[in-house]
């Protein structure tokens, strides 16, 4: 079977699709073929720093796919699946023709997107309500999502307004704010300096952007980025994503609902994913790169 891996860090040059056995589940886990995944920053990072596991090393944390075996109870070959694999410290990359994945981590796949959409979710979507839940936005709280038509930035937005409060969002160039009002948001901007000072009961930040003025004296601020805390912030916390079948499910279900929308700016074939990491990395995009398998 085909998996994406690296024998070494460094540009896009080093990713390698290539031949590998096939995995042999264990008893708590379950055979999944893959229909797609999607690109997230980790990735990129993971491929171009110096960290993550050993090589040679599947890269990949999104999987969208068929059970194609299982003995475990509650999933049987044919189902649609998804799941979060937190590649970076288990070592377990989605980026394969087949994934034994552990059953703790998978939950059935949305039924009114297509599987290949479903792909975008699980890493940003458990991102941003983790995230969230860390924010705690209450009816009546004004919230700023930073990158808010972002691969999280987009779910956070959406999440956050269910909790009551008003959102808005920060972008990085004018032809995004549409698509974050599109998404919920109610006044966007993509200059800092035009946040109203004071607003902000809380800032989700996805981009990396000190919120400054705009964060009301004693705002929480959480932050999801590399970048180190701010120091002038004494409510900073930040927050790292974790696996989680409970949490994806829950979102699964808004999904289905219509409450909650994924979007795919762009649908590369694996044997692509040179060019899926470039496109990705360029920024600019308006909904996720998948991976078609
Ligand atoms: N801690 C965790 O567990 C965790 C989990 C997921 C992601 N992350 C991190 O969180 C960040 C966002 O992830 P993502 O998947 O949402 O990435 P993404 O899809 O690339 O979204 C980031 C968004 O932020 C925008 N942006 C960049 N600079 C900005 C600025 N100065 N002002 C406003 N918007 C700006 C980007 O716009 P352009 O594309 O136009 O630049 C893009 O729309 C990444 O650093 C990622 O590594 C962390």
């Amino acid at each position: 079977m085909r998996a994406v891996q690296i024998d070494r860090h460094g540009g896009i040059d080093v990713l390698v699709l290539r031949d590998v056995p096939e995995p042999v589940p264990r008893a708590d886990e379950v055979l999944v073929r893959t229909v797609a995944s999607s690109v997230n920053p980790v990735d990129w990072k993971t491929r171009a720093w110096d960290r993550g596991p050993a090589f040679p090393m599947t890269l990949g944390w999104d999987l969208a796919g068929v059970v194609a075996h299982s003995a475990v109870p509650g999933f049987s070959p044919g189902d649609r699946v998804v799941a979060m694999s937190g590649q970076l410290s288990t070592g377990l990359g989605t980026w394969a023709d087949l994934v034994a994945v552990p059953a703790r981590i998978l939950t059935a796949a949305p039924a009114r997107i297509p599987l290949v959409d479903a792909a975008a979710l699980p890493l940003a979507g458990l991102t941003a309500s983790q995230a969230l839940e860390r924010v705690k936005p209450v009816p009546g709280e004004r919230v700023l999502v930073t990158g808010g038509v972002g691969g999280v930035g987009s779910l956070a937005v959406q999440l956050a307004r269910r909790s009551g409060a008003r959102v808005d969002a920060l972008v990085s160039r004018p032809a995004h704010v549409t698509a974050a009002r599109e998404a919920g948001a109610h006044l966007v901007t993509d200059r800092v300096g035009d946040l109203p000072p004071g607003a902000y009961d809380a800032v989700l930040d996805t981009a990396g952007v000190h919120p400054g003025p705009a964060l009301a004296p004693g705002g929480r601020y959480v932050s999801i980025t590399d970048d180190p805390l701010p120091t002038d912030l004494p409510n900073a916390a930040k927050h790292q994503v974790r696996e989680d079948a409970d949490g994806l499910a829950d979102l699964v279900t808004l999904v289905d609902a219509r409450e909650l929308r994924v979007r795919v700016g762009a649908y590369l074939p694996v044997g692509d994913v040179r060019r899926a990491h470039e496109l990705f990395e360029a920024g600019g995009m308006l909904g996720k790169v998948v991976l078609t398998f």
